[in-house]
């Protein structure tokens, strides 16, 4: 119990000095509230301002993908690598140790497969995510769908207010469909449309022409999916890309956990994102891992 006599008297007061406000680093999340932003200080790295996030919530869709039939096996030992792990609860209660103490992005959201009609979603209750202790509720926008973009923008739109009731950010997703394009004029609107309706980051596909429209039209952090798996310069290109030309970070799935040797992929990422390493040098530092179990560069693995 605190005592009320015999306490050395408080006198270190630093009269003239202005107590020390911090900007937050993250764009477009200043005016956030404490707990957005403190769940996205645990996914996002202070120093680089970036994520390295490990995607495997692929099964809600499609089912025992190649790489995750055995989730405990290829996944479990990845996750040590990554900065945020983005799966469903299903997979999260069955498989993912609580141990693991890392920010979890929570699929929030379910409903069609690749077999009828994708993006036809229901949102979970607040109340799971928050006993799941997640750090991101993600939610499947489909913007240009015509079956699903009202549906799926009014998700976007209660999953951000439950976020500012409860204190945790919102990531809009911007959908995969077989008639969604994948250009610049298109993921410019798609991403912007999810800003606009409240999202704290945004998660979507790098395209080739006209990448640095989308992130700097984009007023919140954009990190982007890998998409099918691509030879591992190709994928480890893709990420360098995209971080130079303005994304806040990367949330793969295939090109990691598909690779032939998906900690060294990983890694390699992590030099792109964290450290500004260039493509050779990611490679090198994938080919390295891939050959003889250990890592030449700083991230001392
Ligand atoms: C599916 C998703 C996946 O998490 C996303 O596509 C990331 O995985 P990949 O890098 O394999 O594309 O959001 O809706």
């Amino acid at each position: 119990m605190a005592d009320n006599e015999g306490n050395i008297a408080a006198k270190d007061y630093g009269f003239g000095i202005p107590q020390k406000q911090e900007g937050f680093f993250l764009k477009g999340n200043e005016n956030a509230s404490y707990g957005i932003k403190s769940r996205l200080s645990q996914v996002f790295n202070q120093k680089s301002g970036h994520t390295v996030m490990l995607a495997f919530d692929h099964g809600f869709i499609m089912g025992p993908t190649s790489g995750l039939e055995r989730i405990d096996l290829t996944i479990n030992p990845l996750i040590q690598y990554s900065d945020c792990i983005m799966c469903t609860r299903g997979i999260l209660r069955s498989i993912v140790p609580p141990t693991c103490n890392k920010p979890i992005s929570y699929r929030f959201d379910s409903g069609t497969t690749i077999l009828t009609s994708l993006n036809d979603e229901t949102l979970h209750d607040v109340e799971e995510a928050i006993r799941l202790n997640v750090s991101l509720m993600a939610v499947m926008v489909a913007i240009g769908d015509p079956d699903h973009e009202g549906s799926t923008i009014r998700n976007l739109t209660k999953t951000v207010d439950y976020g500012m009731r409860y204190g945790i950010p919102t990531l809009g997703v911007t959908a995969v469909g077989k008639n969604l394009t994948r250009d610049a004029r298109y993921l410019g609107l798609a991403t912007r449309v999810c800003a606009e309706n409240g999202a704290n980051v945004i998660k979507t596909y790098y395209c080739d022409e006209g990448f640095e429209r989308v992130t700097n039209g984009c007023p919140v952090p954009i990190v982007i999916a890998g998409g099918k798996k691509l030879p591992e310069r190709g994928a480890l290109a893709l990420a360098k890309n995209a971080i130079d030309q303005g994304a806040a970070g990367v949330d793969m799935g295939r090109n990691i956990f598909q690779s032939d040797s998906p900690v060294g992929m990983l890694l390699a990422v992590r030099e792109i994102v964290h450290n500004g390493a260039t493509v050779d040098q990611a490679f090198d530092c994938y080919e390295t891992y891939k050959n003889s179990g250990s890592c030449p560069c700083c991230c001392g693995k």
